[in-house]
């Protein structure tokens, strides 16, 4: 943008006038550049939890709250879930094109190639506590796979970042299966070559020497589909908290491990699992929904109606639209009562009808309806939030890649200092 076309916001700070230059997106957002603040002031804006912050400039994935609108690389969610598959979605987000032919079949390859852990990471599983969470296992094992393969060459980031990228989204889904396998006490399950993605992944989750698992085309696209809504949602949590731990210049494997810790929140991607723990607490109490929703709305009491409420989405999540509609499409394949999707409609209905969660824009979320679906597959409780894990991996990595390439300056933001004024020591 030429100075004649830039446009100022004005501070009079001190009888002073400071101009801030303002920044409009491709989507028409709009910020003011505060990088020449302090520097000229003195002073620094504070913005807990970031409401009002933006951290970055990013071509990854363009949200808009009010519309309920999610677009990856530009395309509509909604397209994706209908015509694309995770492979491809994943290959979007990293190289900001769909694959044609021979490069989606190239991608597909080495995903498979790259599905096996190293041997001796085998025995890790063998160190964990029966009772260990997979998201603490998922994120230990993702920071070892650093010890076993290169890390990422900041440098020559281009052919190193596609194998790195490749072996990730390949072996967490392996990872994933292993820790399952061994939480159930069951032999391992080999990642195979002849399966696509999702259909591998449930293979090695669900498949066992007495009883070899069928495919069923109707769950395969199910799972594929929440990769896909799960894929990217620009700065979340996790997201920021990748490109603030890779811009200590940390290798793509802790910065990703470091992104799962993130991720398993309850506030956060941890929702999933917690929605269904709600659910259950509401079906112990005989259905008393209307008690849970007034617990929710009290603000003396730390209960929150999980799977609702969203920092950026003022109105319907639109990840949520699709998944509950693929919740019962599901079900209905599969010929599962699920009396909890029949509760988890009737909060939502109940909920949205309420002027406490109608005036705070409060609507179910991505994390309302999925672990309904991930009930159906057959996938444990405790596995949710690595469902969403391996779903946002892609994203995640895109993220990385991007902050790498943009030479982003270590992130160290600035405070103001509420605490005891100059004091001396004094002996005891
Ligand atoms: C994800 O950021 C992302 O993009 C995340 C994510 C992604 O794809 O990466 O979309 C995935 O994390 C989805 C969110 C999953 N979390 C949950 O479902 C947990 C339940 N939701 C809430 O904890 C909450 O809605 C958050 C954490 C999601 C967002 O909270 P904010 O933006 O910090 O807002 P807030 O807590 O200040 O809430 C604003 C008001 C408050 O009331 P008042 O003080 O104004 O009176 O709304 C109330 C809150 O008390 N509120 C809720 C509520 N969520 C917000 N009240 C009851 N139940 C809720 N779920």
């Amino acid at each position: 943008m030429s100075e004649s076309e830039t446009k100022y916001a004005e501070l009079h700070l001190d009888g002073k006038v400071i101009r801030l230059p303002i920044l409009e997106g491709t989507e028409q957002e709009k910020g003011i550049d505060i990088s020449a603040l302090r520097k000229e002031t003195g002073y620094i804006t504070v913005d807990p939890g970031f409401f009002n912050t933006g951290a970055c400039y990013s071509k990854v994935t363009f949200i808009d709250g009010e519309k309920g609108i999610l677009r990856y690389r530009g395309i509509p969610v909604e397209e994706l879930a209908e015509k694309a598959t995770f492979v491809q979605t994943a290959y979007l987000l990293l190289h900001d094109r769909l694959p044609n032919e021979k490069q989606l079949k190239a991608f597909s390859s080495l995903l498979n190639l790259n599905s096996m852990l190293h041997e001796d990471m085998r025995h890790f599983f063998d160190g964990f506590p029966r009772g260990a969470h997979p998201m603490h296992i998922l994120s230990t094992m993702i920071n070892a796979l650093c010890t076993f393969y290169p890390n990422v060459d900041m440098l020559s980031l281009k052919e190193d970042i596609n194998l790195s990228a490749t072996r990730l989204i390949s072996t967490v889904r392996t990872v994933a299966a292993f820790a399952y396998k061994k939480s159930i006490g069951e032999p391992i399950v080999y990642p195979r070559y002849d399966l696509p993605y999702c259909a591998n992944f449930l293979n090695m989750m669900f498949d066992s020497p007495v009883k070899p698992y069928e495919v069923n085309k109707d769950v395969v696209r199910a799972l594929d589909l929440l990769l896909i809504l799960h894929a990217d949602h620009e700065q979340n949590c996790s997201t920021t908290t990748v490109r603030t731990v890779g811009s200590a210049q940390v290798d793509l494997y802790a910065s990703i491990s470091a992104g799962v810790s993130a991720l398993s929140g309850p506030l956060h991607g941890g929702a999933n699992q917690a929605v269904i723990d709600m659910l259950r607490k509401i079906m112990r109490s005989e259905g008393n929904i209307q008690k849970f929703v007034e617990r929710a709305k009290d603000k003396n009491n730390p209960f929150r109606l999980m799977g609702f409420g969203h920092r950026i989405y003022k109105t319907f999540d639109p990840r949520a639209t699709i998944i509950k509609k693929t919740c019962h499409d599901l079900l209905e394949k599969l010929k599962i009562n699920d009396p909890l999707l029949d509760l988890a409609m009737e909060l939502e209905d109940i909920a949205t009808h309420d002027d406490y969660f109608i005036e705070r824009n409060l609507y179910p979320n991505v994390d309302f309806y999925s672990g309904i679906i991930y009930r159906a597959i057959g996938i444990p409780e405790n596995m949710f939030t690595v469902m969403f894990a391996l779903g946002r991996l892609p994203g995640w990595i895109a993220h990385w890649q991007e902050m790498i390439s943009q030479n982003t300056k270590i992130s160290r933001p600035r405070q103001i200092y509420t605490g005891k004024t100059l004091r001396h020591y004094e002996k005891i």
